[in-house]
């Protein structure tokens, strides 16, 4: 699958993108990525190896201009319901972004966003996308605001992804964001007035 913006191409995972990969993921910006911290180029090819089947649900974002993979961003369905049964339809999806910081703060990640929550919505049957973002994450929040998201909650001291310095887990505040297929219609509508 390829979805096409007007400055991006979001596409799978290639062998080659490799060293892009590692450039951003080398030292990830925020404690909820710390697990996908890449140590080496040689890392980030095998762990290009390991996204090559992935052609759905998590794409390398791409300038339109010379290629460049400039950052990722993915979610696959999971059933909403907290008590659903085996017959529970996944048609919730939780997005995963990152941008290499070298290309944030130029819309890139609101062109992207947009895009692959209109491919989620009109092609992957999503009923509502939600969103974790710690509350000190003012980028990401804004991200979500501007994608027209609604706060739905701030779970204190909800995940620990990192320790202090004694060993201790660090918990985060987590606010959640969400926005049902109904919403993101009525919006997209709003905005052909
Ligand atoms: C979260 C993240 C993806 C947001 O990226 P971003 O670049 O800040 O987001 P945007 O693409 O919306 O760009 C923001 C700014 O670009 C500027 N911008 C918007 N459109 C533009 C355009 N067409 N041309 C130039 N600049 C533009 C604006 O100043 C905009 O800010 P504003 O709308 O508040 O005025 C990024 O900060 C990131 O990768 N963070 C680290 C990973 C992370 O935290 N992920 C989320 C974990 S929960």
């Amino acid at each position: 699958m390829i979805i096409e913006t007007e400055r991006l191409i979001l596409r799978p995972f290639l062998e080659m993108d490799a060293a892009d990969v590692y450039e951003y993921l080398k030292e990830p910006q925020v404690n909820c990525f710390a697990c996908m911290k890449l140590n080496s180029l040689d890392e980030a090819r095998e762990e290009m190896k390991k996204r090559l089947g992935e052609t759905e649900h998590y794409f390398a974002v791409t300038l339109k201009d010379g290629g460049k993979v400039i950052g990722e961003i993915g979610a696959y369905p999971e059933t909403g319901e907290p008590h659903g049964d085996d017959n529970a339809v996944p048609d919730t999806f939780s997005p995963c972004w990152m941008l290499n910081e070298n290309y944030q703060g130029k819309g890139y990640a609101f062109e992207a966003a947009q895009a692959f929550f209109d491919y989620l919505f009109s092609q992957k049957g999503a009923r509502r996308i939600y969103a974790y973002t710690e509350d000190y994450n003012l980028s990401s929040r804004r991200l979500c605001e501007k994608l027209g998201m609604r706060r739905e909650g701030m779970f204190l001291e909800f995940i620990s992804f990192v320790k202090n310095p004694d060993g201790t887990p660090r918990y985060e505040n987590t606010l959640q964001y969400a926005i049902l297929k109904k919403e993101w219609d009525r919006q997209q509508l709003g905005t052909y007035i």
